[in-house]
């Protein structure tokens, strides 16, 4: 089958990458987005590929078998860029693309439990080296625990119930798969007969949460950030594509940092005061998937994609 990568003509245009170019992508998945990049930069050009799903790694590197030789891969999560990459002799990038999330299929192999509609084991790892599980999760975390990544992590007002309601049911029947899971938050949610919210299924959000707990994301991402641009030459770019608000609002609130810095003066001052930007803004507004795109692939109807370019030191 086809694999569909979000927003792909749009990444290409934003980061216009050329000829000889050292570039990174962030989160290779099956490897739609870095076939693109690697031809920009041609044979002279190196790509370095982070994916921490083994699985994803070795399909994507059969998909680009025919490039092996401009690529450098990375079995690993890229909180841990800046040393993997100057770990092999690069010290310095030109562009690189962070394309969040899941990847189809972490959604389509019910093994590997992120979705709820699909039997499977609380899992939801992208990388089984790591020993937290969402099984251990919902099992093991105190009910406060819970009720703060229900409401931090899924955004969901009712937070203190679900969390009391699976501290209560876990005590009898321990969670072990997702559409348990899934039936039993529907179970306890005060739906009213032609409610709206009956359109996206209450377990959504939990398993958000979940998913964000486990693999640690948001704290990957703050972290990668950071890295990422300390790497970048001065006229190099950076792509950022998420899918949700949370991670969307992590990314635009880090470059507005770098947009406006503030200056730290030596002298007290009572006013803030802000020097020339470091990094600017080349999509206004974020870009986002036309019509014709959302109808071809559903899963893209959430991308954001936000990308900046540094301007100085
Ligand atoms: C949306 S998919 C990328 C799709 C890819 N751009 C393509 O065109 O095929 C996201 C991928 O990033 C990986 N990923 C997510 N978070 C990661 C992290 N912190 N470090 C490394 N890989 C990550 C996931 O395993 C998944 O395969």
């Amino acid at each position: 089958m086809e694999h569909l990568s979000v927003l792909k003509k749009e990444v290409k245009e934003y980061l216009k990458l050329s000829e000889g170019e050292i570039v990174v992508d962030a989160t290779l998945g099956l490897g739609g987005h870095a076939k693109e990049m690697v031809q920009s930069i041609g044979k002279k050009g190196k790509l370095i590929a982070f994916e921490q799903d083994e699985r994803n790694l070795e399909e994507a590197k059969i998909r680009l078998k025919k490039f092996e030789k401009q690529i450098i891969y990375i079995h690993d999560n890229f909180r841990y860029l800046k040393t993997r990459i100057t770990g092999a002799g690069i010290s310095e990038i030109d562009a690189i693309l962070f394309d969040l999330g899941l990847s189809s299929p972490h959604v389509d192999e019910g093994d590997r439990g992120f979705s709820f509609l699909k039997e499977g084991p609380l899992d939801m790892r992208f990388d089984p080296r790591q020993k937290l599980t969402a099984e251990i999760v919902l099992n093991t975390y105190s009910e406060s625990e819970l009720a703060r990544i229900i409401y931090e992590y899924g955004e969901e007002r009712l937070s203190r119930m679900i969390a009391r309601k699976i501290c209560e049911r876990r005590k009898t029947i321990p969670f072990k798969t997702t559409v348990d899971l899934a039936a039993f938050i529907y179970s306890i949610m005060p739906f009213k007969k032609g409610h709206s919210s009956k359109k996206v299924h209450p377990a959504t959000k939990i398993f958000q949460a979940l998913r964000i707990e486990v693999n640690d994301e948001l704290n990957s991402l703050k972290e990668a950030l950071q890295q990422a641009v300390e790497m970048l030459k001065i006229g190099g770019r950076i792509a950022v594509m998420s899918y949700h608000s949370l991670e969307d609002r992590i990314v635009k609130h880090f470059f507005k940092e770098l947009e406006n810095p503030e200056v730290k003066d030596i002298h007290e001052s009572l006013y803030r005061t802000h020097g020339d930007p470091i990094f600017e803004s080349l999509t206004k507004k974020p870009v986002i998937p036309t019509d014709k795109e959302i109808d071809e692939n559903l899963r893209s109807r959430s991308a954001k994609l936000r990308v900046y370019v540094r301007v100085r030191e």
